[in-house]
């Protein structure tokens, strides 16, 4: 059963043809330029919350503004623009993605999803009236981790009223700024609204900022993203278009690991404490078994992928080493058996890497998500898209997180369209998706947003 109630959509299938693709590319463009790296040379760099993530999102807003969209702000940030329909009443299709970046990023991640999903819009308000549901377009507030660590996800995680804990507002950038004193940066934005009696301490007002953005179930009938597939199964099968049926989503570790901090020339060898060798077994533990897990078939990866060293000083054996975890995988049991096996190794018995070095471990859970399943109805819509326009499909798991996988515990029917990425490349600058691939993706948007928002 496809999720179009009736045939009608398909009288307005030459709307494709409205679709600008310069103006798509040059916000692309644009939008790179707004980093504090050059976007050619270091890749792009428009982390959460800073200076740039606001001029970048003021001008999501003015473009919303100029498809017809009507702007609303949620206090924590998240933006929708509104395109009305003949029942202005109904929940409404959502569809977006984000607009931060990573650090030396590429110019594609999230915001090409976003722009597809305002030019098509812009393009449905033609029709504005033969609509029954009206169209969102959502620009999540911080879906990247790579300021704070943590969870990623944050503005989608808040919307659905998943439990923030104080600690993941407490967490702190490189210059120790924390995440519930960053939010506050959020109110310069255009659009922003007026909260009275919001609390003066900063943790307590963070927590104001999330309780007044959540939405309920009723409000949205379904969640749309267009998203850059970040890997290589579309490119090696020659194909444009995946409609993805699930996501593999991250469980994330802070392992903190405390020695003693010594004189790097005079402490006897025998006697040292070092915790950054304990931290250069554990890097290659979680390499070595998840290197297990892909030769089994398993589909487990991850890394180690920062390590802090205190004091970092060359003539000092530090102190203490924060590492932190990212795994991820389709399948729970499977991460969890690298979990058991990496716990154990760390800090069970005399033999374990903390004995051996003689350094006590503290893990702290930053996230833990099962994986996703999307909705087999969106990918039906997406594939009936490319089947009027005659473009080949397949159907494919996401191996990043996604703000749809948190939409997915709110709304039932939420799925994603994925493009090629050219070889797999992302959270890079040479990330790049090819503009060909672009227009049909804004293309198969469009119109499988013309079949769930007409009924
Ligand atoms: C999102 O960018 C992720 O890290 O999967
Ligand atoms: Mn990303
Ligand atoms: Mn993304």
């Amino acid at each position: 059963m496809t999720i179009a109630h009736t045939e009608r959509w398909r009288q307005f299938v030459h709307l494709v043809d409205s679709i600008d693709l310069q103006h798509i590319m040059d916000t692309i463009d644009e939008f790179a330029g707004v980093s504090i790296t050059a976007a050619d040379t270091e890749g792009v760099t428009r982390l959460a919350y800073s200076d740039l993530d606001i001029k970048a999102r003021n001008r999501i807003i003015t473009l919303m503004r100029d498809a017809g969209l009507n702007v609303r702000v949620a206090p924590i940030g998240n933006i929708f623009g509104k395109l009305t329909s003949r029942c202005p009443d109904k929940p409404v299709i959502l569809v977006g993605s984000h607009s931060d970046s990573v650090v030396n990023g590429g110019r594609y991640d999230g915001v090409m999803g976003l722009i597809c999903a305002i030019e098509a819009t812009r393009v449905l308000h033609n029709i504005k009236d033969e609509l029954t549901y009206p169209i969102e377009v959502v620009d999540f507030a911080m879906e990247e981790s790579s300021r704070f660590g943590g969870d990623y996800g944050f503005g989608s995680h808040v919307m659905v009223g998943e439990v923030i804990q104080e600690n993941r507002l407490l967490r702190t950038d490189k210059n120790g700024v924390t995440l519930a004193a960053a939010l506050q940066n959020i109110k310069r934005l255009n659009n922003y609204p007026r909260l009275d009696d919001s609390p003066s301490e900063i943790l307590a007002a963070g927590f104001d900022l999330i309780a007044r953005s959540q939405r309920s179930p009723e409000e949205i009938k379904v969640y749309l993203e267009m998203h850059i597939e970040q890997s290589v199964t579309l490119e090696e099968q020659g194909v444009p278009i995946g409609a993805v049926t699930g996501a593999a989503t991250p469980t994330r570790w802070e392992i903190i690991l405390t020695g003693e901090q010594s004189h790097s020339g005079t402490t006897p060898m025998r006697v040292r404490r070092n915790p950054l060798l304990a931290a250069a077994e554990i890097v290659l533990l979680a390499d070595k078994l998840c290197k297990e897990q892909e030769t089994q078939g398993k589909g487990t990866v991850g890394a180690i992928t920062t390590v802090k060293v205190e004091p970092n000083v060359q003539n000092i054996v530090p102190g203490k080493c924060t590492l932190l975890l990212d795994l991820r995988g389709p399948n729970q049991v499977h991460k969890e058996q690298v979990l058991h096996t990496l716990n154990d190794e760390i800090n069970r018995g005399s033999r374990s890497i903390c004995a051996r070095y003689d350094v006590e471990c503290t893990i702290n859970w930053l996230a833990n998500e099962k994986p996703i399943q999307f909705s087999s109805t969106i990918c039906e819509a997406i594939e009936e898209s490319c089947t009027v326009l005659e473009i080949p499909s397949i159907r494919i798991h996401s191996r990043a997180g996604h703000d749809a996988c948190h939409i997915a515990q709110l709304v039932k029917e939420c799925g994603m369209i994925f493009l090629p990425s050219r070889k797999g490349i992302s959270h890079h600058r040479d990330e790049y998706t090819a503009p060909e691939d672009i227009f049909i993706g804004a293309k198969v948007l469009l119109l499988t947003l013309l079949q769930l928002a007409i009924e």
